[in-house]
């Protein structure tokens, strides 16, 4: 029954079991007395994927070439500087102004340390920092539950804790857990919650050193005055500021988290230097894959020009909206299944600021600020402390949010993300700013989404035709992983087509 359900697509089946061995690099020996010899790819898209693939297939010897539509490598993988411009789908062109050494990364920004990325930039020599994900002293801020000014992080889980804890201890001190809890159960579990919610004797939550201090403690003479009044659990309830917290338990978004130096582009450019330059094609837009039987013809158009690359295989690494655009004799199988898997939009604007006023006045040092407007998530920088200038993401929204701050102009955008900012943190939120920099996928040319949602996830059966190579071609993209929005996602479905393009080039 499990095999059968294996089938259908209910369970793991054996041959998904055996896909989990670890990734072994090819290597040139693999050759060896063999009588085969590596071959010839094209490899659409130069995003992480199409950059993985050709990297790894060359410590093979393979001949690879890569085609990417935009003037630089790394597709989603973006970080702005100073000089960078971008036109969007609408028509808005922008040049950031960012003085030197400053840099937002517009898309992937933050690495968990399980993510084979940090194996990446081991391997590639790419230096890594911490990124703060997570701040005690950043803000939460929800303006729909009457809130008038922030709230720091460690003030709002002293309370929620505290409140939740001093209900769950006299609930269970009343005798309502009984029936699940053994008298020493139960003792352990009012032990717990007394440390938990910093409770007093009588199980009461009376507030505490956590909720943070109006003066802080100093020298003799400073004992460091508390923050004022306690609210009520049904206060702190109505504040919502609770939902923030599960966030950080997220297996993709716990600390410590890591950050390239210098940019996450370092991933793409050490990418492009190992692959070599002269391998990838920028400004190459392509306009059909074509399957002879016998190779693979990829025809792109470059600087007005139509070109072709005959190769012997393909790996199609672009994101499935766009490829699906793309004509080619693959069949309606793969055309069907590229179909079903529809874009997600997300956004980012990086404000540039004359001051890091924030740790000077917020003594906040990195990490996010969460809120219920339509910028979402505020980002403090986790590089550059205590420098002259810094870049806080102003927004990072996503659906219908970066929708609509996408049909502003940037101008207008900056207008927009300024105000719900200076609600939080007040005025030098709007007097210090240097310049914004906005980003929105969904609108950016060649790539038309932050990433995708991939109906009853990857493996499910109508995606075989992408997952097993159709013809010479096979597929590439986060958007074929179980980590869909992460690098990880692009790099390990990268290795599991080059293995399988190996193998299959070994055995013919
Ligand atoms: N990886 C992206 C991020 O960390 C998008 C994402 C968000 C993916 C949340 C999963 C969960 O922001």
């Amino acid at each position: 029954m499990f095999a059968t359900m294996g089938a259908l697509g209910l369970a793991p089946t054996a041959q998904a079991a055996a896909r989990e061995t670890p990734f072994r690099a090819l290597s040139a020996s693999d050759f060896h007395l063999t009588g085969r010899a590596a071959a010839k790819v094209v490899i659409v898209g130069g995003g992480i994927a199409g950059l993985t693939a050709a990297y790894e297939l060359g410590k093979a010897g393979y001949d690879c070439t890569v085609l990417e539509a935009r003037e630089r490598t790394g597709g989603r993988n973006f970080t702005v500087r100073g000089g960078d411009t971008t036109t969007d789908l609408y028509g808005n062109a922008q040049t950031a102004r960012f003085a030197d050494g400053q840099y937002m990364n517009a898309g992937p920004a933050r690495i968990p340390q399980w993510m084979v990325t940090l194996d990446y930039c081991r391997e590639l020599g790419v230096p890594i920092e911490v990124f703060t994900n997570v701040n005690a002293d950043a803000y939460l801020y929800n303006e729909s539950a009457g809130m008038t000014k922030p709230e720091r992080y460690r003030t709002a889980k002293a309370d929620v804790y505290g409140h939740v804890s001093e209900l769950l201890a006299k609930a269970t001190d009343k005798g309502a857990l009984d029936a699940e809890l053994t008298a020493e159960d139960r003792e352990r579990l009012v032990d717990f919650l007394k440390d938990w919610g910093e409770l007093g004797d009588t199980l009461t939550y009376e507030g505490g050193e956590r909720r943070g201090y109006t003066t802080v403690p100093a020298a003799a003479g400073t004992p460091g005055v508390p923050l004022g009044d306690v609210p009520t659990a049904s206060a702190v309830f109505a504040s919502g500021v609770g939902r923030y917290f599960s966030f950080e338990f997220g297996f993709d978004q716990a600390m410590l988290m890591f950050q390239p130096v210098g940019g996450m582009d370092q991933i793409p450019r050490a990418l492009t230097r190992a692959i070599g330059a002269r391998r990838i094609r920028t400004g190459a837009v392509v306009s059909k894959i074509t399957d002879t039987g016998s190779g693979v013809t990829v025809t792109y158009t470059q600087g007005g020009r139509t070109r072709a690359v005959e190769a012997d295989y393909c790996v199609a690494a672009l994101p499935p909206n766009i490829l699906a655009k793309v004509p080619h004799t693959l069949g309606s199988g793969v055309q069907g299944a590229l179909e079903a898997i529809t874009p997600s939009s997300a956004a980012k604007i990086g404000l540039e600021y004359r001051s890091r006023w924030w740790e000077l006045d917020h003594r906040i040092y990195g990490g996010i600020t969460e809120t219920d407007q339509d910028v979402t998530h505020i980002w403090h920088p986790s590089y550059g402390f205590h420098g002259e200038r810094g870049i806080l993401i102003g927004y990072y929204n996503y659906g219908s949010n970066a929708d609509s701050y996408a049909k502003l102009t940037p101008k207008g955008r900056e207008e927009r993300a300024v105000a719900a900012g200076v609600k939080i943190y007040g005025a030098k939120y709007r007097t210090e700013l240097a310049s914004s920099f906005s980003h929105h996928w969904r609108q950016t040319p060649h790539l038309e989404a932050a990433w995708h949602s991939t109906p009853g996830g990857p493996d499910a059966p109508r995606y075989q035709p992408l997952n097993e190579p159709t013809g010479r071609v096979h597929f590439a993209g986060d958007w074929l992983s179980y980590t869909d929005a992460w690098q990880h996602g692009a790099f390990t479905s990268a290795r599991r087509a080059v293995t399988a393009l190996h193998a299959r080039v070994l055995a013919s």
